[in-house]
């Protein structure tokens, strides 16, 4: 298939190149500097030109607490851009791949979300990712909405990378322990994206790391596997008041037949820092 990118340079537009390319697709990326997903024109431009099969919008804005201050820029790309992007791809018969998050619901809940559970988001940014599914889905009939849960991946800013930075710092750090979710390394989402984008299984899917954990025990587990240390102390959501209010419990399952499954989140973790220790030796030659 010939698959076009938007937000290529960000952490899953990264990873999602190289898994496309392993199973032998043709890929085009185009980063934000390329492409800016709010402007139609060039949308339609840069889909009418490429003609892909598929069109996979990894451009969003992921500022989870910027967006408190300026929801109206976060739904400019997250609502309207992702919409844009899905009206060009049905213009020309392109399927369009959504990603979404778990801050779609609201974390009241004492089981893991699936597909049909009643979403309810309680920030900025998930207003704005809930709004995008709508968007997308009306946009498009042949659209696979994606929900994700806390991301880290070799190109961007991520809890890995804070906590490393953190243990060098200092003995200790202090981590939330009263949210829950579920850790994925986006080389394990972005194939199981590849994947599921040569199926016909259109509709919203949960795919995120198989078990789950709280902040707090997924920095131990950082600390663990990278071999430092700093000790890592339980706080709490109200200890650490951020502008952004976050999902106690935002563990994602799925309802569906025959689901692709991801590894899990300490598997995901072992094989990040074994790419990133390669990345920064090459960097180092
Ligand atoms: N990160 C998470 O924990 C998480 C969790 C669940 C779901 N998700 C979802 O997963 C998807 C990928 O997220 P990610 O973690 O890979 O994010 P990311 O690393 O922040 O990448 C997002 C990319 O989008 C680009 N971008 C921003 N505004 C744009 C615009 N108007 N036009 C084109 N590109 C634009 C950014 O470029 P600049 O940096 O130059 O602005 C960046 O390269 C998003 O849909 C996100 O909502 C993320």
């Amino acid at each position: 298939m010939r698959i076009l990118v938007a937000g290529a340079g960000g952490m899953l537009g990264r990873d999602f190149m190289i898994a496309a390319r392993e199973r032998d697709h043709e890929v085009i990326g185009l980063s934000h500097a390329d492409l800016d997903i709010t402007n139609p024109a060039a949308v339609d431009r840069a889909i009418s030109t490429h003609r892909p099969d598929v069109v996979v919008n990894c451009a969003a804005y992921t500022d989870v607490d910027g967006s408190e201050s300026d929801e109206r820029s976060a739904m400019r790309v997250n609502d309207e851009g992702a919409a844009f992007v899905a009206s060009a791809a049905a213009s020309i018969g392109a399927k369009v791949l959504q990603p979404s998050t778990d801050y779609v619901f609201d974390g009241s809940s004492h089981r893991p979300y699936v597909e049909s559970d009643v979403t309810g988001a309680i920030s900025a940014y998930g207003r704005t990712k809930l709004a995008g599914e709508t968007s997308v889905a009306a946009a498009n009939p042949r659209h696979f909405i994606v929900r994700a849960s806390w991301l880290f991946g070799i190109a961007g800013k991520n809890f890995v990378e804070t906590m490393l930075r953190l243990g060098e710092e200092g003995p200790e750090v202090l981590v939330v322990a009263d949210q829950v979710g579920c850790p994925t390394y986006t080389r394990h989402l972005a194939e199981g994206i590849a994947e599921l984008l040569e199926s016909d299984e259109y509709g919203i899917h949960h795919m995120a790391a198989d078990g789950e954990c709280s902040w707090y025990e997924f920095a131990q587990e950082i600390f663990d596997q990278a071999g430092v240390e700093c000790r890592v102390m339980a706080g709490t959501t109200e200890m650490l008041a951020r502008p952004a209010p976050r999902p106690a419990y935002s563990v994602l399952d799925t309802e569906r037949l025959n689901p692709i499954r991801l590894p899990h989140w300490r598997q995901g973790l072992a094989q990040y820092l074994a790419e990133r220790e390669v990345v920064r030796q090459e960097a180092a030659a």
